[in-house]
């Protein structure tokens, strides 16, 4: 089991009504339902179930969000496998995969990013299969996975996700996370992990707007962390915004929204502690450092703070969280602890500098991939 799957986002199932090409975002009538767009519905019940409009139609009125979103992680969580900013990483490049996996070469083609295989590094071994990978995940700020969608001969999905992925920190290739110790069961398992029903639809679903998996087709798929994963779908809110300068509260605005209803969203995705063993909490093993929320909710400035403290109390939940710099982080703690703060302790170290390095560090996971430590405390080598 890739490590990935041991968590369970609820994941509310898309039924698609409209045939769209693969990442085009506009003119949908799905009926997609994730907390927003309930409680979005709530409001419009008695008139019309919203449905998605796209982010270009949302950035017409919000444009300075729409901008920032452009340049964030979230707008970059799907592709397709032979758009130029996936094949400049794996085009012409061979992966040491270990054995019993061999050798793989990629080649950009019509439908996505074909692998060869070979048992050994020389081109001239003649033993070669390959497998074409439709869609390539994650930014690129850390990594790049690639997977291929088809169907079994019963016609249910089945995903196969590539046993190498491309790696900021190293600039090349490495073993996808959870794959060290998988062993291929069947022989298209030489090329990475075959996974079905639940995680195979999550995977999906944590890395667009809506998409459901049906046979090797990704159906209504709108590709990437959009507007309207977040706030739900927007067509009664830009109904009511086109007649109005004031449209009533539609997702964040909404009365029932609060520092929970904000946690639950981010950690639908970013994990919570209800998705993980227990165990690993308890041990707080090394993998909790990528799920932010997990770590977050046992700091005390969270416990502590009767509903002040939550993602968007440092981060834009539009922008890059490299957008903003370290000192404006800190001017985030500063902004609780303060001495002139009756309800806060202040550092006896420093009241103005270094916060981070010191509470929060950041830390280095597999792969040399970099998170901050979000349980925020004064740590052992403090
Ligand atoms: C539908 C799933 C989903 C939801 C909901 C979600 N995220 Fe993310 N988030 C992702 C994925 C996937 C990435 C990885 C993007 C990449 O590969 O760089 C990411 C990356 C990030 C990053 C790092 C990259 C960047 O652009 O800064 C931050 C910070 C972040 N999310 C914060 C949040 C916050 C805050 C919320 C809630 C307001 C949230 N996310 C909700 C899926 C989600
Ligand atoms: C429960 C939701 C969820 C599921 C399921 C999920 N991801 Fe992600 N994924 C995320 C989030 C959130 C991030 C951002 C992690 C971060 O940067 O903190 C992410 C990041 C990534 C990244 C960027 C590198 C990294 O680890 O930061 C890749 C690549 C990726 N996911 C691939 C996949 C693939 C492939 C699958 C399924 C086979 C999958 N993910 C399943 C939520 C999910
Ligand atoms: C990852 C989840 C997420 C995504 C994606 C997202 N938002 Fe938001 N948005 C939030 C949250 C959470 C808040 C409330 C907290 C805040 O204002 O920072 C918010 C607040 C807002 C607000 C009101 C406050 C303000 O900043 O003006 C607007 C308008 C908005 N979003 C529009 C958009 C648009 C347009 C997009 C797409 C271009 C978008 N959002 C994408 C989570 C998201
Ligand atoms: C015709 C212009 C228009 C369009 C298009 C539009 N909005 Fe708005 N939106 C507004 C106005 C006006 C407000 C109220 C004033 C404000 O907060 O800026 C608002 C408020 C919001 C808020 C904050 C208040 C709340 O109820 O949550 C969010 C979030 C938001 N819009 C998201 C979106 C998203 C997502 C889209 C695309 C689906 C979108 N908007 C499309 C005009 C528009
Ligand atoms: C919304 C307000 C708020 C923000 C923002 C905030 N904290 Fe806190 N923090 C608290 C509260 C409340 C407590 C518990 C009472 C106290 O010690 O002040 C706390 C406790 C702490 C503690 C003591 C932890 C322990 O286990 O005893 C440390 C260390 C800390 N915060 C560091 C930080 C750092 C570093 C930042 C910025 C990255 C930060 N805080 C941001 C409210 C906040
Ligand atoms: C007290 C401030 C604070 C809060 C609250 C906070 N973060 Fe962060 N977060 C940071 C800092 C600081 C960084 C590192 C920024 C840098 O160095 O550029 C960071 C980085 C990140 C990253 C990039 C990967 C990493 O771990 O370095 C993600 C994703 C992220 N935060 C998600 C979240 C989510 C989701 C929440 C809510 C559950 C959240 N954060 C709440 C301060 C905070
Ligand atoms: C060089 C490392 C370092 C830096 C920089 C630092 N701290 Fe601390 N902090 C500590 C240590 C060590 C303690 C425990 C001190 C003690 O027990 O006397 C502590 C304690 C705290 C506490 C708990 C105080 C209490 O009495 O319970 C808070 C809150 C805190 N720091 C916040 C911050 C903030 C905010 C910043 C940035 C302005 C900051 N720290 C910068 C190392 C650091």
């Amino acid at each position: 089991m890739t490590a990935r799957f041991l968590f369970f986002a609820v994941v509310t199932l898309v039924i698609g009504t409209l045939a769209v090409s693969m990442f085009d975002d506009h003119d949908r009538s799905d009926l997609h339902r994730d907390r927003a767009s309930q409680s979005a519905e709530r409001v419009t019940a008695a008139t019309v179930e919203p449905t998605f409009v796209g982010k270009a139609v949302c950035g017409e009125c919000h444009q300075d969000n729409f901008q920032l979103h452009q340049n964030s992680g979230h707008a970059q969580t799907f592709h397709a496998a032979n758009q130029d900013n996936i094949v400049q990483h794996f085009a012409g490049k061979t992966a040491d995969a270990g054995t019993p996996h061999g050798f793989y070469t990629y080649v950009s083609g019509p439908d996505g990013l074909q692998v060869f295989r070979r048992r050994t590094a020389d081109a001239s071994d003649g033993d070669v299969d390959d497998e074409t990978f439709q869609y390539a995940l994650g930014s690129g700020q850390n990594a790049i996975t690639l997977i291929n969608l088809d169907s079994k001969t019963d016609g249910d999905p089945v995903l196969l996700e590539h046993r190498v992925s491309w790696f900021r920190s190293h600039g090349g290739f490495g073993l996808t996370p959870g794959h060290l110790h998988h062993v291929p069961e069947e022989k298209r398992e030489l090329f990475g992990e075959l996974f079905e029903g639940r995680p195979l639809q999550q995977c999906v679903w944590c890395h667009t707007t809506s998409g459901e998996v049906i046979g090797d087709e990704v159906k209504d798929l709108i590709a990437n962390v959009n507007c309207e994963k977040c706030h739900g779908p927007g067509s009664e809110h830009v109904r009511q915004a086109r007649q109005s300068d004031t449209p009533p509260p539609y997702s964040v605005g909404k009365a029932d929204w609060d520092f929970e209803s904000e946690l639950q969203l981010c950690g639908n995705c970013h994990r919570l502690p209800r998705h993980v063993d227990p165990k690993d909490i308890r041990d707080y093993i090394p993998m909790m450092l990528r799920f932010q929320p997990i770590g977050l909710v046992r700091s005390a400035c969270y416990l502590e703070s009767e509903g002040q403290m939550m993602c968007s109390t440092c981060h834009d939940p539009h922008a890059h969280f490299t957008s903003k710099t370290q000192q404006q982080y800190i001017d985030d703690c500063v902004g609780c602890h303060q001495p002139d703060n009756d309800h806060h302790t202040v550092c006896s170290v420093s009241t103005s500098e270094g916060c981070i390095d010191c509470h929060m560090p950041a830390m280095k996971v597999e792969q040399g991939m970099v998170f901050h430590d979000h349980w925020i405390r004064v740590r052992p080598e403090n």
